[in-house]
């Protein structure tokens, strides 16, 4: 094989290696904010569902009702996260009794922008869905598949 064959070679390589990266890299402003939603669920969620969202949590044991293991949200739905239904799940809390009721949830005021009110009603309302997506990346990124 002649050195410009081999070059050539190593280049479409090259490539082809760069290209795969590209498809499967995600960037660092999507990686910080799921790294901002695992701190979201580690403080708002992991104690009953487990940092895993496998629903072992250390509080599960003195529960009546078992925390739902939410890393299969996923595969329970046909393999689509789903996203609005949980979106639903953390802004409006009243379908679900061991999350408390809507006005005092078991995680506080994290997800309720009338807790924010030094600032105007439509910025709250944004920073805290911003809160929420954040949140949902995280649960995404550990579902099982
Ligand atoms: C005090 C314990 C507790 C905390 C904290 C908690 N959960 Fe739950 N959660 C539960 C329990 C218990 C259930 C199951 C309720 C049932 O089966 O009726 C549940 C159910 C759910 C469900 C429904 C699952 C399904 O299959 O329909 C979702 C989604 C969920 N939790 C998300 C969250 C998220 C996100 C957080 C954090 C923001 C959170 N939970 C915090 C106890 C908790």
């Amino acid at each position: 094989m002649s050195l410009k064959r081999g070059a050539i070679r190593a280049m479409v390589l090259f490539l082809i290696v760069l290209l795969g990266c590209l498809n499967t890299a995600i960037s660092q402003e999507l990686q910080d904010a799921i790294d901002a939603g695992k701190t979201e669920y580690m403080r708002s969620c992991a104690l009953c569902h487990g940092d895993k969202g496998k629903g072992n949590g250390i509080y599960a044991s003195k529960l009546v009702i078992k925390p739902a293991n939410i890393a299969l949200l996923q595969k329970g739905n046909n393999g689509v996260f789903p996203t609005r239904e949980i979106f639903q799940v953390i802004e409006g809390t009243d379908d679900i009794k061991l999350h408390g009721p809507k006005a005092m949830p078991v995680w506080g005021d994290r997800f309720d922008h009338e807790s924010l009110l030094y600032v105007d009603d439509r910025f709250t309302r944004t920073f805290v869905r911003g809160r929420i997506f954040e949140l949902l990346l995280y649960l995404e990124e550990i579902q099982v598949q």
